[in-house]
Order: C-alpha cells, then sequence, then structure tokens
C-alpha cells in the first residue's frame, strides 16, 4: 500500500478531507494501468473472443459489446431480486462498535462427545419427531476464524488428532451439519466440533453463547440484521419516494434489458455474447482490505447466451478460458485457482459456479473471489419478460430450417425453435484484478541496490518503455530525446514510454523497476560512434546492447504485439 501510494498506484478517495470509507482512486500509473487491464479484457472478450477459438461443437464465438447506464428503471432491481434479496446479514459487537458480515466469520464449537450423547439421549423422541434441538449449552471450547482454513488450522494445531465426524453416527438432527469433526485432545478426551458460519451458528444457538470475533468474549454481540446494499438516488428535482433510483450493483443487468434491441439491431445468432464494463455501487457494510471490498468498483462481464442443451458445454468452455486468461497476464502460479462451487452452494436456477480466486496477502493462506463464472439457466432474461411484459424469446432460425429438413411437425417445430437463451456469466471486477496484479507483481529483491520491484507481465505494464541518457552531455540528451520520440510515437496506444536525465542512473533505473517499467533504454558514451544502446531488463537487471535503430522492434518484440 505504501508503493501504491508513493509511486501514484492507487490513492485515498478525498484524502485531504480525511478520506471516505470504502472509495478508491487511481493515481497516473494505477489509472493506466487499470485501462491496460480493461483493455486487455475487452480485446479478449469482445474483439476477438477466446482469441479465436472455436467452443463446444466447433462454434465460433462471437462477441458484441454494449455501454449501459448506472441508473436504470428501479423495476430491474425488483426483476433482478436485488431490491428482495441483495442483503447481507451483519451483526456489531456492542463494546468495540465493530461490525462483521455474519456469513464471513466462522465459529467453531466443540462439546464433549459425552455431553452431547446425553443430550441426545434425553432428547430422543423430540430428535426422532423432527424437531431440532436449540443448544445453549456452554461449549467445552469456541474458535472464531475469518475462514474456514483459520477454523480448522486452529483445529488441527490444538488438538491431537480429528477425524471427520458423520452425523449418522449420533442421531438424525441438524444440529451438527457438515463440516463437523470430532477432535480427541492431549488428555485424549473426545469432543465433536462443527465449524459454521456465524449466521448458521445464530440461527441454532442462543446469540449469548457465540464469542464476539472482535474481543472473543460471549455476550456483546447484536442478533444479525439485513442491511440492503445498493445505493439510492432521486432522479427529478422533488426527491420524492416515487422519483427513488438505484446505482446499480451489478453490469449485468443492463445487458439483459438490452437483450431484445441488441438480437433485433445486429446480426447475432445463439451462441453469443454481450459484454459491459463499468462502474457498480455497493453499501458494502465492511468495505475493507484495500480496493478488495470498495463500495465503487469496476466490473468487467459477459453474458453469454446459448442454447440450453449446450449451455453446459458452455459453461466449461468460459470456466477454463477465464482461468487461462488471468494466468496469460501475469498471476500464473500458486496464488492462483479455480473453485468450482459445492451444489449445496448454488443457486436454483444455476448448473454450474466456480470462482477464479487469488491468494491475497490479506486472505492468505485462503484466497478472494476475483472472478465469478456462473451458468445462470435462463432465470435473467424470464424474469425480466415477467416483470416487463415484454417477450425476450429467441428465434432461432436455424433450428427452423434443420427440424423442418429432418421433416419434424409444424407444432414440434414452432416450439422447438423459440426459447429462451440460457446465459453463462463470467463476471470480473476490475479492481480486484488490478490489486492482484499489484500483489503479484510486487517483490523484494535485498540484493538489488533498491530493493523493492514491481513485475507487472509487459501487456498491464502501465510504463512499457524508458529512455535515459547517462549523463546530460555529450550529445546524449539528443539522441535520447529522438529515440523517445520514436518509441513514443509507436508505443502510445498501449502504455507510457518515459524520458528521464535527472539523478544517478541507479536511481533512474530504481524508480522504473517500482512503476514495474519492464525495458530500460541507456544512451551512453558509446552510443554516438557505435550507434547502439543498452537495454535493461527489470526482472534479471541484466544489459544487453542492441542497435539503436532497431531499439522499436526490439520492444514490439517483448511486449508481444
Ligand atoms: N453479475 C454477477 C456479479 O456481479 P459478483 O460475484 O457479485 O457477481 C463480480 O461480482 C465481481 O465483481 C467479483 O468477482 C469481484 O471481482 C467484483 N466485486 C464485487 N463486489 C466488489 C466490491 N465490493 N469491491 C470490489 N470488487 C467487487
Amino acid at each position: 500500500m505504501a508503493l501504491c501510494k508513493r509511486r501514484g498506484f492507487i490513492y485515498q478517495a478525498s484524502e485531504i478531507y480525511g478520506g471516505i470509507n470504502g472509495f478508491w482512486d487511481y493515481g497516473p500509473l494505477g489509472a493506466q494501468m487499470k485501462k491496460n487491464l480493461r483493455e486487455a479484457w475487452w480485446q479478449d472478450m469482445i474483439m476477438r473472443p477466446a482469441w479465436g477459438r472455436q467452443g463446444p461443437g466447433g462454434k465460433n464465438v462471437r462477441c458484441v459489446p454494449v455501454e449501459t447506464r448506472i441508473i436504470q428503471h428501479p423495476k430491474v432491481w425488483e426483476a433482478s431480486g436485488h431490491v428482495g434479496g441483495f442483503n447481507d446479514p451483519m451483526v456489531d459487537d456492542k463494546e468495540t462498535k465493530q461490525r462483521f458480515r455474519a456469513d464471513h466469520v466462522w465459529v467453531i464449537f466443540a462439546y464433549e462427545e459425552t455431553l452431547i450423547a446425553n443430550i441426545l439421549t434425553q432428547n430422543s423422541e423430540r430428535l426422532a419427531a423432527g424437531e431440532t434441538l436449540p443448544i445453549s449449552i456452554p461449549p467445552t471450547f469456541s474458535v472464531v476464524a475469518g475462514s474456514v482454513t483459520e477454523a480448522l488450522r486452529y483445529v488441527i494445531e490444538n488438538v491431537r488428532e480429528f477425524r471427520p465426524y458423520r452425523k449418522a453416527e449420533w442421531a438424525t438432527n441438524d444440529l451438527f451439519d457438515e463440516p463437523t469433526v470430532a477432535m480427541y485432545d492431549k488428555d485424549g478426551r473426545g469432543f465433536v466440533a462443527n465449524t459454521l458460519p456465524l449466521i448458521e451458528v445464530l440461527k441454532h444457538y442462543s446469540i449469548d453463547v457465540i464469542p464476539s470475533p472482535a474481543t472473543q468474549k460471549t455476550g456483546t454481540l447484536t442478533p444479525p440484521r439485513q442491511f440492503n446494499l445498493m445505493f439510492h438516488t432521486y432522479v427529478g428535482a422533488t426527491a420524492s419516494e416515487d422519483d427513488k433510483a438505484y446505482l446499480r450493483p451489478e453490469t449485468a443487468q443492463g445487458i439483459f434489458v438490452q437483450f431484445k434491441n441488441v438480437v433485433d439491431t445486429t446480426r447475432v445468432k445463439v451462441p453469443f455474447g454481450i459484454g459491459n464494463t463499468g462502474t457498480s455501487f455497493r453499501n458494502e457494510v465492511t468495505p475493507r482490505n484495500f480496493t478488495f471490498r470498495s463500495r465503487e468498483f469496476d466490473q468487467a462481464e459477459l453474458e453469454f447466451f446459448c442454447h440450453p442443451d449446450e449451455s453446459v458445454e458452455w459453461y466449461k468452455f468460459w470456466r477454463d478460458f477465464r482461468m487461462e486468461w488471468w494466468k496469460t497476464i501475469g498471476l500464473a502460479g500458486e496464488n492462483l485457482i479455480l473453485r468450482e462451487h459445492e451444489k449445496d452452494e448454488l443457486s436454483h436456477y444455476s448448473q454450474g459456479t466456480s470462482d477464479v480466486e487469488y491468494r491475497f496477502p490479506f486472505t492468505a493462506p485462503g484466497f478472494g473471489e476475483l472472478e465469478g463464472i456462473a451458468h445462470r439457466g435462463c432465470y435473467d432474461l424470464t424474469q425480466h419478460q415477467e416483470h416487463s411484459k415484454t417477450k425476450l424469446e429467441y428465434f432461432d432460425q436455424e433450428m427452423q430450417l434443420r427440424l423442418q429438413a429432418e421433416g419434424k411437425s409444424k407444432e414440434e417445430i414452432a416450439q422447438k425453435s423459440k426459447y429462451i437463451p440460457h446465459c453463462i456469466e463470467p463476471a470480473a471486477g476490475l479492481d480486484r484484478g488490478v490489486l492482484a496484479l499489484l500483489c503479484e507483481a510486487y517483490t523484494v529483491d535485498p540484493s538489488r541496490p533498491s530493493p523493492e520491484l514491481m513485475k507487472f507481465h509487459p501487456r498491464i505494464a502501465p510504463i512499457k518503455a524508458a529512455v535515459f541518457p547517462l549523463v546530460a552531455k555529450d550529445g546524449m540528451p539528443e539522441i535520447a530525446e529522438k529515440l523517445h520520440a520514436e518509441l513514443s510515437d509507436k508505443f502510445w496506444r498501449v502504455g507510457g514510454v518515459e524520458m528521464d536525465e535527472k539523478q544517478s542512473i541507479g536511481k533512474r533505473y530504481a524508480r522504473m523497476d517500482e512503476a514495474g517499467c519492464p525495458f530500460c533504454f541507456t544512451i551512453d558514451g558509446e552510443t554516438a560512434a557505435s550507434q547502439t544502446v543498452t537495454v535493461r531488463d527489470r526482472d534479471s537487471g541484466q544489459q544487453e546492447r542492441i542497435a539503436l535503430d532497431k531499439a522499436g522492434e526490439f520492444l514490439k518484440d517483448k511486449l508481444g504485439m
């Protein structure tokens, strides 16, 4: 964060007024870097989707862009479910005034096996009748953690052994939903423990036995309360309830509400995608972790519409492509994973969702979501069709011709050639993308004179090259200026080319290392006579000498253009 501020990647919004929680601005380097990320997405998802690969069944991948507004008709958000359901349950710590997302805090309760056995035996009749037992006995021990991994790590470190606990061993009741573990402490005593999000725990237990994540004390938490995450505003001067509107919480809905217009006014044919990028707003109750959870952030979303029978194949196609894509722009390695959601995590309409997750320093050893790839079925178009009373079915002419050729009945042809397409949604966060790329690039190498450097992939690097005269005399600045002008002319579309003649050459290299500039060209005492320059590689620090008039080609090659 210090480097981000110092080098002009990211600043606190309204900093001179003390800042505003959940809002961040980009400085010169950050703004260019984010633009590079958005453009990489645009090029690889819209202009040449999936790098020109063919999709399932050898079909071409075609995508078109839209740019839709932040403010839409309020009914859009009723249809999408955001007005009714876009809520986060929160609990407050009454002592410290800290607020926690109840579904993000994990609690392990451990009870002695004999205690649980007694409760279950004593209540066997109630359990047999299908009743749930509210347990309000103090646990033998409890631990509160920010993630399941953290919670389980505590168990591993603090008990002698543990094994998965099978619910059937005890009784049929839902006190101990998965994941549950049986543990044995150092004295050989057995425990059963369950790991659940705070919100689930609160449903089962009396609030007074839940330790606060802030203090580890019991009795200081409020019951969970719902917060709607949508910002609202008023359209027009009167600011009455009738004029209430929302700032979009996602760019995706703009695509669904323009689906019909795009189909009617362009030549797209299923399967095809519509992409939308732009700013979304969520009144996050606990904005935190730098830009990771902001209240204003940019998304890059694609809605890919396909025939229902092909949707699972397309889901797999986009899921795998998106994972591969993040790797090609610099997130290769063990910090990036693809996490397929469990069946019970999926919405009723979805046949699959996966997240591309990155191990941010603040989530480690866990991971944080960078992008979600969801099979959304026909849910959104159906919702908008119902709420707007506008038909959003797609007429599949190719299907009609095929069925006609196969000699199918008129009824079957009519029925099968009109349908609501299914939708696959790769939804990426550009700010989270920038943050992940910054974290991945940040490297400390104590063996270098200036140990901090940013190892950006050349496509993402905000400055592509720098030109330095070794000293500001002997004709070197003039040659440097000429080379700088030539390179700027060639590369301005993809990023900056800097010229710097102040300070020692070591300091100038260090400045460029911190900015993540991959190549520095230096005009030195030999240049005029031999018409050569040195090129320094940021990551190795190694220099090579190349022909002055080949500098542009060298850079073009290295930038993969
Ligand atoms: N249309 C689906 C959708 O919006 P999401 O998982 O809620 O799905 C997609 O958001 C992406 O947007 C996330 O993977 C994340 O990268 C980004 N995002 C969501 N909330 C964010 C926040 N508060 N701050 C920064 N980025 C956020």
